[in-house]
């Protein structure tokens, strides 16, 4: 098809970022990211990002001071309140992929766009695998209040591609690494093989997403002349609100590409 007559794939990004049925934007980021690797979208970027995705009108969105207590692990509602929660993480990781893809493409270039577009498609199938999980638990993603904050790091750097990838895949997917084999041994010791499973598969592919941001991040600091640790170290003190906490999953981080003396002793 030539060039002229495809759609841009800033426009079809676009479209799924304000889609706000959490069914139908899987299935749509799913789309874009087959419709982008079989060629069928233009590499041009003639469609804003926009400000803020399409959500659905359930969850509740609530500010994190604000979200209810997690009731004891153990019990039936807090292992629904479990998958919730990391669902809605999921969910948002979605748009998160999309935009990084949409509004850095142009000049980051196609292999960023396929490496991000690949990511959205990840989270995509985490959510769909959670959200069946919701189903077997007798729940749904939405029946329970969610996190408000997690976009606001994608807002806050939305000038800067390097500020971007320095905060969310370099911070909060790493972050991700760290806290999920404790979680997964959780589950597993409560008899939840199937779940075990998801976050397993989960765990697998967050390597390979942290590894794009450590990737491209390099190349960016490469671009600018710049140290790549201390270029990271600036933005995440500059960009990033939380502190960067042990215990460190240093063999999974190490796996995606970033090494110890990196992110130890930053706080
Ligand atoms: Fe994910
Ligand atoms: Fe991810």
């Amino acid at each position: 098809m030539p060039a002229s007559h495809r759609v841009s794939v800033s426009a079809a990004i676009r479209a799924v970022l304000l889609e706000s049925d959490p069914r139908a934007k899987v299935m749509a980021a799913r789309k874009v990211a087959r419709d982008w690797r079989l060629g069928r979208l233009a590499f041009v970027f003639d469609a804003p990002m926009p400000e803020q995705p399409g959500r659905p009108e359930a969850p509740e969105l609530l500010p994190p001071g604000q979200m209810p207590r997690r009731r004891k692990a153990g019990s039936e509602r807090g292992r629904i309140a479990l998958w919730h929660a990391i669902g809605h993480i999921e969910f948002v990781a979605i748009d998160l992929a999309l935009d990084m893809a949409g509004r850095f493409g142009a000049e980051m270039g196609e292999a960023f766009v396929s490496d991000f577009l690949s990511v959205a498609a990840d989270e995509a199938m985490h959510f769909a695998l959670i959200e069946r999980h919701l189903h077997r638990l007798g729940s749904h993603y939405g029946a329970l209040p969610a996190h408000a904050g997690l976009w606001s790091a994608a807002h806050e750097t939305r000038h800067d591609v390097a500020a971007r990838l320095a905060v969310v895949p370099m911070v909060l997917e790493a972050r991700g690494l760290d806290v999920t084999p404790a979680t997964l041994e959780r589950v597993r010791a409560a008899g939840d093989e199937r779940g075990a499973r998801i976050l397993q598969r989960i765990l697998d592919d967050e390597i390979r997403h942290v590894r794009f941001g450590a990737n491209h991040f390099a190349d960016v600091a490469k671009r600018l002349g710049a140290v790549n640790g201390e270029l990271w170290k600036v933005l995440v003190s500059r960009h990033f609100r939380g502190t960067l906490k042990p215990p460190f999953n240093d063999s999974a981080r190490l796996a995606a590409g970033l090494s110890r003396d990196l992110y130890h002793g930053v706080a």
